[in-house]
């Protein structure tokens, strides 16, 4: 039996969509109902829901084989897996941005409102800026209006959020989506089971690019 975990969420039933289209289908995933585990044993494989932040977490420590997670995740926690393909859903970029018409003063530790941590400590640091991390779980947007912070480091993805908050992007860090990660050791015992499972995703996802 391969384990995967899935991201809770719209991204999620995307993913679980894709497998299913591969041949690994157990259509009790997108039942309504509270379960968080679904198997398949004829497919051999058994799917979880987990919040889509964790799914790297059980991956590297071994109680998931397999899992989707976004590149924001995987360059925030760096966990210790193998990623396998990219999916080529969940489309998004990770990005600063600040209220429209801000100028940063050289001369000032900038304010970075975030969630994630590393990347704009990363990010900053590549350019040997002063900052002063503000970090926040949700609703980050909000930071530079109140003027809790000079600018924000957060996922865009229509771009909608801050333009209806008069924010406006200043760079792109580097663009998201999501990918299959795999667990180190699964992939040397199981690995004609994963690679079975990446080779009918990527041929998919090729697929998808040739007609989307
Ligand atoms: C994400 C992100 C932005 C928004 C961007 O928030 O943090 O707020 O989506 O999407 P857009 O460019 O299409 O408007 P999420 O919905 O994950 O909630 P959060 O406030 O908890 O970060």
């Amino acid at each position: 039996m391969v384990n995967i975990a899935l991201p809770k969420g719209r991204l999620g039933e995307k993913v679980y969509q894709m497998f299913a289209d591969a041949g690994y289908e157990c259509p009790a995933v997108l039942s309504n109902s509270r379960k968080l585990i679904f198997e398949n044993p004829e497919k051999g494989v058994r799917y979880f829901w987990v919040k889509p932040s964790d799914v790297a977490i059980y991956v590297e420590r071994g109680a998931a084989d397999l899992g989707a997670a976004g590149k924001d995740i995987i360059e925030e926690y760096d966990p210790d897996i193998y990623e396998l393909l990219d999916l080529g859903v969940g489309k998004c970029r990770m990005a600063v941005a600040a209220k429209k018409g801000f100028r940063e003063d050289p001369e000032r530790i900038l304010r970075v409102a975030t969630k994630f941590r590393s990347i704009a400590l990363d990010h900053y640091a590549a350019r040997s800026r002063d900052i002063d991390i503000i970090e926040l779980n949700g609703s980050i947007e909000l930071a530079p209006i109140l003027g809790l912070s000079d600018v924000i480091v957060d996922i865009v993805e229509t771009g909608t959020t801050l333009l209806e908050n008069d924010l406006a992007p200043i760079e792109t860090i580097f663009p998201i989506s999501a990918r299959l990660i795999s667990n180190k050791s699964s992939f040397k015992f199981k690995n004609a089971e994963i690679e079975g499972i990446r080779t009918a995703l990527r041929d998919l996802v090729n697929e998808r690019r040739l007609n989307p």
